[in-house]
């Protein structure tokens, strides 16, 4: 027995009575029946919730959206991301957390996460980081961000931000967990656009090294460089943001389960299946209410960012590529220009006698230095330093380019004009 349905700011409410052989648990499990009873929409968001007795339901129509008529297109800085669309709260910008975000192709990953990045490369003390093989989103940030688009210059800035990570970490006073930010040593936002991409990427084989040709780097560093970074670089303020399409953890999925581990805010606009909700959302997803297998198209989301979350959907912000393009120009990071004064040198030192880690980006120097100690080949260099052949070769590379190293006649490494 159906109470008449009232139009209220959630939508259209009514309070039904059921007689002694149902509870609200087995009227719920007929949803499917009661919408078709009803004539609703497929589309339109329908609840039924336990009444004020046991033998009571609650049947909600979402009629309204809470996010009807707030405009959630282009951008300024501190705009909220989103509006939850039951309770119309904004929802900010989660800057400085590490985040998971999936979505189905043309679900609005990137539309949605450009508010993410465009706040993220805005203030001095912030920088970002673009990691795209598919190369369509890193074309829109050059202005604002570092790109990394071909394998070299992936590892290259995986290796940088490592190197990066272990100094500042090896820089955070006693008694805190955490570096604090500055324009010197700003918040650096890596966003990953796509995961799955990334992890094919590093498993790519190599080309066989041969005398004349040292091969190719170890591509898989990339993925161990993403991992320590998820796992150690919170605290240094070095902050990954992981996009996929595919929420899978098997064979051509774009979550590495390492990573993904250390993820706790985690968001999945539309998602395919009710497995891919469990993914990003955890086992309980389904139990719990986290269905982003059903969520509309294009631009809503769901964000589980711990016990208090909500799975509401979530409008979130329109950011077009043209409102990317349009946005000011903002330094980018590299790691030699960060920090002008210092030696690099004398910095490695430092982290390494803090965190007995070596630094991995230490690399060039410590090519550098074997050959000012008398490396003179390859394999001295290798030998010498621990490093394999790929990275010493890229290293002596970019050492003779900068002249500081050079080849003699015979092919011997030697030190540069300045040092020799
Ligand atoms: N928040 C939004 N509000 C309104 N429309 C949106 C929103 N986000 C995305 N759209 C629309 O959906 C389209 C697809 O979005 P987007 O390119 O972000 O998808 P995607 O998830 O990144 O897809 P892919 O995985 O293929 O890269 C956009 O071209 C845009 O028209
Ligand atoms: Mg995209």
């Amino acid at each position: 027995m159906p109470t008449p349905a009232k139009l209220t700011p959630a939508g259209l409410v009514s309070h039904v009575r059921l007689d002694g052989r149902w509870t609200p648990k087995t009227f719920r499990a007929k949803a499917d029946e009661i919408r078709a009873l009803l004539g609703a929409r497929t589309d339109l968001r329908m609840e039924i919730t336990s009444g004020s007795h046991g033998d009571r339901a609650t049947i909600t129509l979402r009629t309204r959206s809470a996010a009807d008529g707030i405009d959630l297109n282009g951008w300024t800085p501190g705009a909220p991301w989103g509006v939850d669309t039951i309770t119309g709260e904004p929802v900010m910008v989660p800057l400085g957390r590490r985040m998971l975000v999936a979505g189905t192709s043309g679900s609005g990953k990137s539309w949605s996460t450009r508010a993410l990045l465009a706040e993220g490369s805005e203030a001095d003390d912030h920088r970002l980081v673009v990691i795209d093989p598919k190369r369509v989103e890193a074309m829109n940030w050059h202005h604002r961000a570092r790109t990394a688009i071909t394998p070299d210059q992936v590892l290259d800035v995986t290796d940088d931000l490592v190197a990066e990570m272990h100094e500042r970490l090896a820089l955070i006073p006693r008694g805190q967990d955490v570096i604090a930010i500055s324009p010197e040593r700003p918040r650096i936002t890596v966003f990953v656009d796509e995961g799955a991409e990334v992890i094919a990427m590093a498993a790519t084989p190599r080309t066989r090294p041969t005398k004349e040709d040292p091969g190719d780097p170890d591509w898989s560093r990339i993925m161990d460089n993403l991992r320590t970074l998820a796992r150690m670089a919170r605290a240094a303020e070095i902050i990954l943001i992981w996009a996929t399409q595919k929420p899978t953890q098997d064979k051509n999925g774009g979550i590495d389960p390492q990573i993904s581990a250390q993820i706790t805010y985690r968001a999945a606009l539309a998602l395919s299946t009710s497995g891919e909700s469990r993914v990003v959302f955890g086992e309980d997803a389904t139990e719990k209410g986290w269905h982003a297998h059903e969520l509309p198209m294009p631009g809503v989301a769901m964000l589980r960012f711990g016990p208090k979350a909500k799975p509401h959907p979530i409008n979130t912000r329109a950011f077009s590529p043209a409102d990317v393009i349009a946005l000011p120009d903002r330094p980018t990071w590299h790691r030699e220009t960060s920090r002008p004064t210092a030696s690099p040198l004398r910095l490695v030192k430092e982290a390494t006698a803090a965190t007995e880690t070596p630094a991995p980006a230490s690399n060039r120097d410590r090519v550098r230095q074997a050959v000012e100690e008398g490396a003179r080949t390859l394999r001295d260099i290798t030998d010498q330093t621990g490093i394999n052949k790929g990275t010493v070769s890229r290293e002596i590379k970019a050492l003779t380019a900068t002249g500081a190293l050079r080849k003699s006649d015979d092919g011997m490494v030697l030190p540069g004009q300045e040092a020799a």
